[in-house]
């Protein structure tokens, strides 16, 4: 199964009572494993889970370490653009030439990369001294 395959099958798993907007998202790792994730939505809006959050710390919490490639897909209109925050997540825990490939349900995809998404990322590199 394709990474974005599997991204759209986890897809239906999201818990969305309040947006009722399905996000899916896959990782392959550079360790060569498949991490998915999909959003979780809570009564206290702000504390909700993004997809690629969900499959970064699925990621983590597999012990590997850093993204290989990601697809995200959802039911908008256009491929689904991540929010800000899961580009500064992305930027944390993958290269800027990684590979994402962004979708929607009706078969519209848009390739990008990590620094498309989210060029000049602030990082650790920025105040660690050595
Ligand atoms: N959402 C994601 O899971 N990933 C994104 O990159 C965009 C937004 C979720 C958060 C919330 O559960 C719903 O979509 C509507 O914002």
């Amino acid at each position: 199964m394709s990474l974005l395959d599997e991204a759209a099958r986890v897809r239906l798993r999201a818990h969305t009572p309040y947006s009722e907007f399905k996000v899916g998202a896959a990782i392959r790792s550079r360790e060569g494993n498949l991490h998915l994730g999909c959003n979780v939505e809570n009564i206290a809006y702000p504390e909700g889970t993004c997809a690629e959050a969900g499959a970064i710390a699925a990621m983590i919490a597999g012990g590997d370490t850093r993204i290989a490639e990601i697809a995200v897909i959802a039911d908008s209109p256009d491929p689904v653009p991540p929010c800000g925050g899961c580009r500064q997540k992305l930027a944390e825990f993958a290269d800027g030439d990684t590979p994402v490939l962004l979708a929607n349900t009706a078969g519209k995809t848009l390739r990008t990369t990590v620094a498309e998404l989210l060029p000049g990322a602030f990082s650790a590199t920025h105040f660690k001294k050595d």
